[in-house]
């Protein structure tokens, strides 16, 4: 870990603005995965460009989880190819720690560090992985605090905060890596419903300000403000993407519409 602070750092790029999609940033390519029998991804092709924001929407087991997962490799793939940013996913060692920073992973149980303050659990990845300096990194995690409303949450420990603020502080966390793209599994789903639009809002705002995302959620609101596409997937494959509205009016597989008339009745 410590060489990794002698590598330059260059610094995120600029982000196109909102509306414009820039050249593709994460590319899987006929992407399989089995877990013993199980088939959980098929073939799957994927691009995602800078600054896109994509929603990936589909039944319990259809291989969500297991995408985001491959994205920043705490799961192998069996065959094909992922590549971020221009450079293929490397198998271990360092080249790994650098891509795992440029790909922040917020998930729907926080996962914050339980013994560290709101503050420590954003400087400590900055500090410890990409070296930091302490100063800096306290200046930019207040910075990001403020950014998604916790600012004033600094000196606590999480599990005094709400759960909405204990999301809020781990997007900060993943934000304070620099990451070019962000990955978010159900990142409300374990959240009361008072508190669920208070990290969307966060999330929106990300998206805005140009962040290439790919979001597992079914808040279609969401989806609806912020999503360029949204790709549904059932039974380890995508089965078919379109842009938001024409998703949610118009889906064109029996799969999409049978999902839809579920999640739309409760
Ligand atoms: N580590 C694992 N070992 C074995 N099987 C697994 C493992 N992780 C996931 N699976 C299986 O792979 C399939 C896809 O799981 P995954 O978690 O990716 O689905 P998902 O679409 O995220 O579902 P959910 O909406 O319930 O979160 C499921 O059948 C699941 O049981
Ligand atoms: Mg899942």
């Amino acid at each position: 870990m410590a060489d990794l602070a002698t590598e330059p750092d260059p610094g995120p790029e600029p982000a196109p603005a909102h509306g414009e999609l820039g050249p593709p940033l994460v590319e899987l390519r006929g992407v399989d995965k089995h877990f013993g029998a199980l088939h959980v991804l098929k073939h799957i092709d994927l691009t995602v460009a800078r600054g896109e924001v994509v929603v990936i929407i589909g039944p319990s087991g259809s291989g969500k989880s297991t995408l985001c997962r491959t994205i920043n490799r705490l799961e192998t793939i069996d065959s094909g190819s992922i590549v971020i940013d221009g450079r293929e996913l490397p198998e271990e060692g360092r080249e790994l720690a650098r891509l795992r920073a440029e790909v922040g992973m917020v998930f729907q149980s926080f996962n914050l560090f339980a013994h560290r303050t709101v503050l420590e659990n954003v400087t400590l990845g900055p500090i410890k992985a990409k070296g930091v300096k302490k100063s800096d990194a306290v200046a930019r995690a207040r910075e990001l605090l403020d950014r998604v409303g916790v600012g004033n949450q600094a000196a606590k420990l999480p599990a005094q905060l709400s759960g909405g603020q204990q999301q809020r502080v781990a997007i900060a966390r993943a934000l304070a890596m620099g990451p070019k793209v962000m990955l978010f599994d159900e990142p409300t789903s374990a959240l009361d419903p008072e508190m669920i639009n208070e990290v969307l809002d966060v999330m929106v705002g990300l998206a805005r300000d140009g962040m290439t995302m790919l979001v597992v959620t079914h808040e279609m609101g969401f989806a609806r403000r912020a999503a360029n596409r949204v790709v549904f997937m059932d039974a380890g494959e995508i089965v078919e993407q379109a842009d938001p509205e024409t998703f949610f009016t118009a889906p064109r597989s029996e799969r999409a519409r049978d999902f839809l008339s579920k999640i739309l009745t409760h």
